[in-house]
C-alpha cells in the first residue's frame, strides 16, 4: 500500500508522461492537417515517361465476346463456296485485288483483316459481327441509308485506298455472303457483345504527337519499320507487317484517320497479340500513338460529300467546317470532352 506521501511524490512524473503524451497528440494531428490541407503535390509532369509505362493490368473485362460461328459449319454447297471465297478475300485481299492481285488492280496491298483481325471476327478488334443485323443503316458520314456493299466499298476506296469492285462483281457478292453468315443467328437490329472498338475513356489532355513518337519506337516500330512502312511479303503480293502511314497505307478519308477510332483499335488490338481482354498499352498511349502516327504523311482523298449535316461530324473528326468553334486542331488531337459537352447529341448512346 502506498502513503499519501508517496502518492503526492509520485504526481510530477505522471505529469511528465501526460505531457510528452499531449506532445504526441499535437505532432500527429499536424501531421494530419497538413496531409489534407497542406500544399498539394506537385502534380506529375507530361513527360516522355507517360510513353514507357508497362502494360496496365488485364482483367477490366471479364466476359468473352461473342463468338463468330464454327467455319466447320459453312456448306459444302455452292453458296458455301461463295462464302468461303469471301473469308479468303477478306483475309488475303491483296493477292485477289492488290497491285499484283489475281483478279485486277482495285486496292493498295494490304488486307482487309489486317484491320478486322481474324478475318473480321476478333472481338473489339473491329469485327463484322453486327453488320449483317444492323445494315442497311442510315449513316451521317454520307448522309444515305447504306447497304453491305457501299460500306464495303467504302473502306476498299478509303481504308485500302483504291477503287471498290462493282456490286454486281463475284468477289462483292463473296465478301458480303460471307458477312451475312458471321450474322447468322442474330436477330435483325442486334448489336452483340464485341463488335466495333472498346470505349476508350478521353483524356484530359490533347493527345500528344511526341509522346506518341516515343510510344512508337518502343511498341510499334520492330514490326512496323521506323518509317512506319511495314515489311513486305518476299513475293511482294501483300504485307508481313502493314504499313501505318506513307503512300502504300490508308487515305485521309479513311474510319482509321480519326484519331478516336485509332485509339481504340490499338487499345484492343496492337502490339499484334494484345486482345481487348489483355490491352497491351495504357490508354494515354494509345491515344498519344493515335495522334503521332495520324500526324504523318498519308494519301489524300477529297471528300467533299461527307457528313452533309455538319452537326453530326464526331468529335474528333479532322476536317472543317465544324458546327462550332473550337480550333481545328482540337478536333483532331482533343481535349474531347469540351467539344462533346458543347454537342449533347454527339455523346455515344
Ligand atoms: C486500314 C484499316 C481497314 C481496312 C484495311 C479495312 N477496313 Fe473496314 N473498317 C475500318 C474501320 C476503322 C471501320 C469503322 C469505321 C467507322 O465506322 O468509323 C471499318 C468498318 C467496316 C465495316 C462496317 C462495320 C460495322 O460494324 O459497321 C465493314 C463491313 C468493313 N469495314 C468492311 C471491310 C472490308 C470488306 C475490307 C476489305 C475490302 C475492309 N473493311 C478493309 C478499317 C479498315
Ligand atoms: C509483333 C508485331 C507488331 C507490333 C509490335 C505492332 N503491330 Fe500493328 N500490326 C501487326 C500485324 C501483323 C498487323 C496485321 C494483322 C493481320 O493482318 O492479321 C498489324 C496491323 C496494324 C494496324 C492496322 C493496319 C494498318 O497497317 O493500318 C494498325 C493501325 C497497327 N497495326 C498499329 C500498331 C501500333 C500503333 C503498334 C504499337 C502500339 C503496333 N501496331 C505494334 C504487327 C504488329
Amino acid at each position: 500500500m502506498k502513503t499519501p506521501e508517496e502518492r503526492v511524490r509520485q504526481l510530477p512524473q505522471l505529469m511528465r508522461l501526460l505531457a510528452l503524451l499531449a506532445v504526441a497528440v499535437a505532432l500527429w494531428a499536424v501531421v494530419v492537417l497538413v496531409q489534407l490541407y497542406g500544399p498539394p503535390a506537385p502534380a506529375p509532369v507530361v513527360a516522355a515517361d507517360e510513353a514507357h509505362e508497362g502494360p496496365p493490368p488485364p482483367g477490366s473485362y471479364h466476359r468473352p465476346a461473342t463468338p463468330a460461328p464454327d467455319t466447320a459449319t459453312i456448306p459444302r454447297t455452292a453458296a458455301g463456296r461463295e462464302i468461303r471465297y469471301g473469308r479468303e478475300l477478306v483475309a488475303r485481299t491483296a493477292a485477289y485485288l492488290g497491285p499484283q492481285g489475281r483478279v485486277g488492280h482495285y486496292t493498295n496491298g494490304m488486307n482487309c483483316q489486317n484491320c478486322h483481325l481474324q478475318a473480321g471476327t476478333q472481338g473489339f478488334a473491329n469485327n463484322y459481327l453486327a453488320v449483317a443485323a444492323t445494315y442497311p443503316k442510315l449513316r451521317a458520314r454520307s448522309g444515305t441509308v447504306e447497304g453491305i456493299e457501299k460500306r464495303v466499298a467504302d473502306c476498299m476506296e478509303r481504308s485500302l485506298n483504291g477503287r471498290a469492285v462493282p456490286a454486281s462483281s463475284r468477289e462483292m457478292r463473296a465478301i458480303v455472303a460471307y458477312i451475312r453468315w458471321l450474322g447468322t443467328g442474330i436477330p435483325k437490329g442486334k448489336k452483340v457483345y464485341g463488335t466495333g472498338f472498346v470505349k476508350l475513356p478521353y483524356l484530359a489532355r490533347a493527345a500528344d504527337p511526341r509522346i506518341g513518337q516515343a510510344v512508337f519506337a518502343t511498341k510499334c516500330q520492330s514490326c512496323h519499320g521506323p518509317e512506319g512502312q511495314g515489311q513486305a511479303l518476299a513475293d511482294g503480293r501483300g504485307y508481313q507487317y502493314p504499313p501505318l502511314w506513307g503512300p502504300a497505307s490508308y487515305n485521309d478519308g479513311a474510319g482509321l484517320f480519326r484519331v478516336s477510332s485509332f485509339a481504340r483499335y490499338v487499345k484492343a488490338a496492337m502490339p499484334f497479340g494484345a486482345s481487348f481482354d489483355h490491352p497491351q498499352l495504357t490508354d494515354a498511349q494509345a491515344w498519344d500513338v493515335a495522334a503521332f502516327v495520324n500526324s504523318q504523311p498519308r494519301p489524300h482523298l477529297p471528300t467533299p460529300h461527307d457528313w452533309p449535316d455538319i452537326s453530326k461530324k464526331p468529335v474528333d473528326h479532322p476536317f472543317g467546317p465544324y458546327a462550332d468553334n473550337f480550333p481545328a486542331t482540337q478536333h483532331k488531337f482533343g481535349p474531347f470532352q469540351p467539344i462533346e459537352d458543347a454537342h449533347p447529341q454527339l455523346r455515344p448512346r
